[in-house]
């Protein structure tokens, strides 16, 4: 064996050695370098060709090329072993203790105001009615004028109402949304109008400048008192409790006529006067009445073919009564340790 040869095979045994040794994937690199790199110990003995006689100088360059190709393989075979391993590492670190007891999570909790309405809405819809959505920032034509409120009306005055421009305001009831969907002329109407609407109130434990009220309005050929009385005895049971009775007390509002304000009985003490009902055994709950011919002309129907009635709750009032909550701020607050016991 030459001397040359001898030379290949010691450095092929020291690489192969090396490898077998490297303990990861840099280490494999710097081997890589020392023996096959530009400057490495297999590189230096094509460099020391000159030293050989020419004849012989095919056999040295296979020689080292044989070492080359041994050497790249035992690398690309130790290179998968330490990758596979580092892979093997990566997943043993990460694996998950699936029996760890779970992270607790912070829920948010459904507003009263949000449990209520959502009730009023499965009431209604039951009967058939539906839900729609007006804007709250609203024109004065629909918030008054349709509606039958006159310019002199008190409610206009800017103590009571938000205006926006002469003739643009935040609303200041549901009802303009009675005028809306009167006006698309889709007969018969039997909808509600769950919404928030602003007037110019200081805030106390029964007011606000912001609230909600909820709207109805049923437009129908022979629609009569009776079917407003029926409707709304109804939707008091189901929201009250069954024993729950209704009486419609003569009020006015300028959009129905006649019109009514109603109490149910007091569902604490069942009519017989109570603390929670300031010993009258009623409680008022919302405004109602039949529409005035004079709003259903207005808005484009004939009050000699068409008539209905409508009514206006309040949500935060029916939310408090419900609840037995005593002060509306409470609503406001959004103090989650609040909210939690509805
Ligand atoms: N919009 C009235 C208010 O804010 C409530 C109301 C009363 C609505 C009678 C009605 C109604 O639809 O018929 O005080």
């Amino acid at each position: 064996m030459s001397e040359f040869e001898k030379r290949v095979r010691e450095i092929e045994e020291n690489a192969s050695e090396a490898i077998k040794k490297a303990a990861d994937l840099d280490r494999l690199n710097e081997i890589r370098i020392s023996f096959l790199g530009k400057k490495g110990i297999l590189t230096s003995v094509l460099k020391s060709m000159k030293d050989v006689p020419p004849e012989d100088r095919p056999m040295v360059g296979k020689w080292v090329n044989d070492a080359r190709a041994v050497i790249e393989g035992r690398m690309e075979e130790t290179r998968r072993y330490l990758e596979a391993e580092k892979q093997n590492a990566r997943l043993k670190a990460e694996e998950i203790d699936v029996t760890l007891p779970a992270k607790t999570k912070a829920y948010g909790h459904r507003h009263p105001n949000t449990s209520v309405l959502e009730e009023v809405e499965r009431i209604f819809v039951g009967m058939g009615y539906e839900v729609i959505e007006g804007p709250e920032i609203e024109y004065d034509e629909y918030n008054f004028t349709k509606l039958n409120i006159p310019a002199n009306h008190p409610a206009k005055d800017e103590q009571d109402t938000f205006y926006i421009t002469d003739d643009i305001l935040l609303r200041t009831q549901t009802s303009p949304v009675q005028a809306r969907i009167m006006e698309q002329g889709r007969l018969p109407i039997r909808m509600i109008a769950p919404g928030r609407v602003f007037r110019s109130d200081e805030v106390d434990a029964t007011h606000s400048p912001s609230f909600h009220q909820i709207e109805g309005l049923v437009i129908d050929k022979g629609i009569t008192f009776a079917d407003l009385k029926g409707t709304l005895d109804v939707f008091a049971k189901k929201l009250f409790g069954p024993d729950t009775k209704t009486k419609f007390r003569p009020h006015h509002f300028p959009f129905t006529e006649p019109s009514a304000e109603v109490d149910v009985s007091c569902f604490k003490c069942g009519g017989k006067g109570c603390r929670f009902c300031k010993g009258e055994g009623w409680i008022e709950i919302l405004g109602c009445g039949m529409v005035h011919p004079h709003v259903l002309e207005m808005c484009g129907i004939d009050p000699e073919v068409y008539g209905g009635f409508a009514f206006g709750v309040g949500l935060e009032r029916i939310t408090l009564l419900k609840y037995e909550i005593d002060d509306m701020r409470l609503l406001y607050e959004n103090d989650v340790r609040f909210l939690r016991q509805f």
